[in-house]
């Protein structure tokens, strides 16, 4: 079970009303290598997970990640929250509006709706910590590309620790897949 804490994980500050930024930081909410499939991958892996500590590790970083989710969630909204329809036309933000205002939804920066198929479950403690690694610096790289974009010091904050999160989650699952190479139980060594 879970237990919700009504506070953000990290304060999300926004200085500017910013449909453009918003539209971007979407990529986060519900692409490929966003929050949303961070943490059901982690989430759905977990039970197969052969060594008690690394189900523990996919357990917490899994919880994290939807922790991150709602932050992700929360900068879209409040860059938005306060747009005028001129301030919303003509940006890529005015797709997103016209299907679903100013609610949240689920897809990437380019307007694709997220899927299952950005993750997988494989039932291989090796092939899916690998995967997991690679989504870690995956996501990394796409809060680079967001700090880089961005022109608002309280989301650059935002996204800064984010990213260093991402940092930390790839140093864990790195940890984890060291553990299960030096697990007797486990039957593949590479
Ligand atoms: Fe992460």
């Amino acid at each position: 079970m879970w237990l919700y804490e009504k506070k953000l994980q990290y304060p999300v500050r926004v200085d500017t009303t910013n449909p453009t930024l918003a539209a971007m930081i979407i990529e986060q909410f519900g692409g490929a290598d966003g929050e949303l499939s961070a943490g059901l991958r982690y989430l759905s892996q977990r039970w197969t997970m052969p060594d008690k500590r690394v189900v523990a590790t996919l357990n917490d970083i899994g919880t994290e990640e939807l922790a991150h989710w709602e932050m992700i969630g929360t900068l879209v909204y409040r860059l938005t929250k306060d747009a005028t329809i001129e301030q919303i036309k003509g940006t890529p933000f005015e797709a997103h509006y016209v299907n679903h205002g100013k609610s949240l939804y689920p897809h990437n920066a380019a307007g694709s709706p997220w899927t299952a198929t950005y993750f997988n479950a494989k039932d291989d403690p090796i092939a899916d910590l690998h995967e997991d690694m690679a989504a870690e610096e995956k996501a990394r790289a796409t809060y680079e590309w967001l700090i880089n974009i961005s022109d608002d010091p309280g989301v650059t904050d935002t996204l800064r620790f984010l990213r260093q999160r991402e940092i930390n989650h790839f140093q864990r699952f790195g940890e984890s897949l060291m553990l299960m190479q030096d697990n007797n139980g486990c039957r593949k060594h590479y």
